[in-house]
């Protein structure tokens, strides 16, 4: 652990939840989850904001920060748990942003799930679907609220949602929260809550850019470092292939047959892109589906839900699905293009090897993209040395061509065991194309 120059207690030493002084409901919630240990950012985040500290905290990704900042919380709003039905003893107390719906949503469910035995509030709000039923929740009362700025906003204009009492803001991918696209919603926000408060900034990237700014939002703040800066897991495997644009389709399949890979997230840079690579694929009948900002956000769900089911083989995404998803066991992830900002390749990359899992991430790099490619080495201080493809001897036909083998390419077939998914049930009512239209910077993000 890196902690600036104030240092915290040396914390390390709890090897155990209960250690962590986390009360008796949050650790049987944990226990029915299967979390045994707390990961390195738990075990150093929790106590800190237990303590009242503000956080600067970056762990590389899928190593758990969504529990490392959502348990203290829940420890912390302990006192405030009350069965009453009166909306007035369930105020907004902790505020959790996050830069897309998909991960709005995703957070909530952890929080659903840390919180299951406590007699506590919470909901999500997000862009894209029916603003009533949201309404509604906020209106009964609840103490915790994940949200995408644009649509809190919206909330906010039209009062169903009073964020004075808020002693807790949490952003997860707090970079990408600062950045310049949602900048001007967060500090809108941020007028709307109290001046005194705890506030927590989670990501597995800081770029020292934007340290300043972050610090502009902070009380007297740590700043909590897990291993290496600007890291994916270490779980990782990060292969880069040369390949001419033109050939990219072929090498793609070639690699995803000859690796025997059953599910990869494909990314690409711009949604043009993304529909013409999932139209290409589909075509040669992969199953595959698209997400992307221009998608309903009905088509966007079930796109997402379809994939962690094990239905979909090859999920081709923009950015949108680069940050904070967690797809458990997912084995692979390519870069069909390379991403313009470093920090996206390390989020993209960290969709797989998570929680422990080993993972595979396969750059195909056009010599147009040598320059993205030496920005990546960069950040990531490494150097990523290109391999040759793999070779696609011609094999005598075996089980492994039948249709639904891993590798195949083809037909339908339920492709790995796969967690069910709760979806919320917010998210069932249709969607009105009239809904208040506040521009939800989340969009593509
Ligand atoms: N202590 C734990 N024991 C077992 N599994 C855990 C533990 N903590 C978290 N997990 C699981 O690890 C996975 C990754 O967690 P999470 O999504 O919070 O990672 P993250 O650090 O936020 O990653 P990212 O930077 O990509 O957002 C999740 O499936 C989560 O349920
Ligand atoms: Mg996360």
């Amino acid at each position: 652990m890196e902690i600036d120059e104030q240092n915290a207690p040396a914390l390390e030493a709890a090897t155990t939840f209960a250690e962590l002084g986390l009360a008796p409901p949050i650790l049987r919630a944990l226990e029915e989850m299967g979390y045994s240990i707390p990961t390195p950012i738990q075990k150093q985040a929790i106590p800190l904001v237990v303590m009242g500290r503000d956080l600067m905290a970056q762990a590389q990704t899928g190593t758990g920060k969504t529990a490392a900042f959502s348990l203290p919380l829940l420890q912390k709003m302990l006192p405030h748990a009350n069965t009453s039905a009166s909306p007035a003893r369930h105020p907004v107390r902790a505020l959790v942003l996050a830069p897309t719906r998909e991960l709005a949503l995703q957070v909530h469910e952890s929080v659903l799930a840390y919180s299951r035995h406590l007699p506590l509030r919470s909901t999500v709000v997000f862009g894209g679907v029916d603003m009533r039923p949201q309404e509604a929740a906020l209106k009964a009362g609840v103490e915790i609220l994940v949200a995408t700025p644009g649509r809190l906003l919206d909330h906010a204009g039209s009062r169903s949602v009073q964020l004075s009492q808020v002693q807790f803001l949490v952003l997860d991918e707090a970079d990408r929260m600062l950045d310049m696209g949602f900048l001007p919603d967060l500090k809108r926000i941020l007028d709307l809550l109290p001046s005194q408060r705890q506030t927590l900034l989670f990501s597995a990237t800081f770029d020292d850019s934007i340290v300043g700014l972050a610090r502009s939002f902070l009380r007297n703040p740590l700043k909590v470092e897990v291993a290496r800066k600007n890291t994916a897991a270490e779980s990782v495997e990060q292969v880069v292939h040369k390949v001419r644009e033109d050939d990219k389709l072929e090498a793609l399949v070639r690699v995803v047959k000859t690796r025997d890979i059953a599910q990869a997230l494909v990314f690409t840079r711009t949604k043009l892109a993304a529909d013409r690579l999932g139209r290409r694929l589909q075509r040669r009948g992969v199953q595959a589906a698209i997400i992307h900002g221009d998608k309903a956000q009905v088509e966007r769900l079930s796109a997402l839900e379809g994939f962690k089911q094990g239905k979909v083989q090859l999920l081709v995404a923009t950015d949108i699905a680069a940050r904070g998803i967690d797809i458990v066991e997912l084995p692979c992830v390519f870069n069909y293009e390379l991403p313009y900002s470093p920090e996206d390749y390390v989020h993209r990359i960290g969709r797989t090897g998570r929680a422990g899992a080993s993972g595979l991430a396969v750059s195909l790099v056009a010599p147009e993209e040598d320059r993205l490619l030496a920005g990546i080495e960069r950040f990531i201080k490494r150097d990523l040395k290109a391999v040759p493809l793999p070779e696609s001897a011609p094999r005598p036909r075996t089980r492994a061509d039948a249709p639904g083998h891993p590798g195949s390419l083809a037909a339908p077939r339920s492709l790995t065991r796969r967690r069910q998914e709760p979806v919320c049930a917010l998210l069932l009512p249709p969607l009105r194309d009239d809904a208040p239209g506040h521009p939800d910077p989340g969009k593509d993000a």
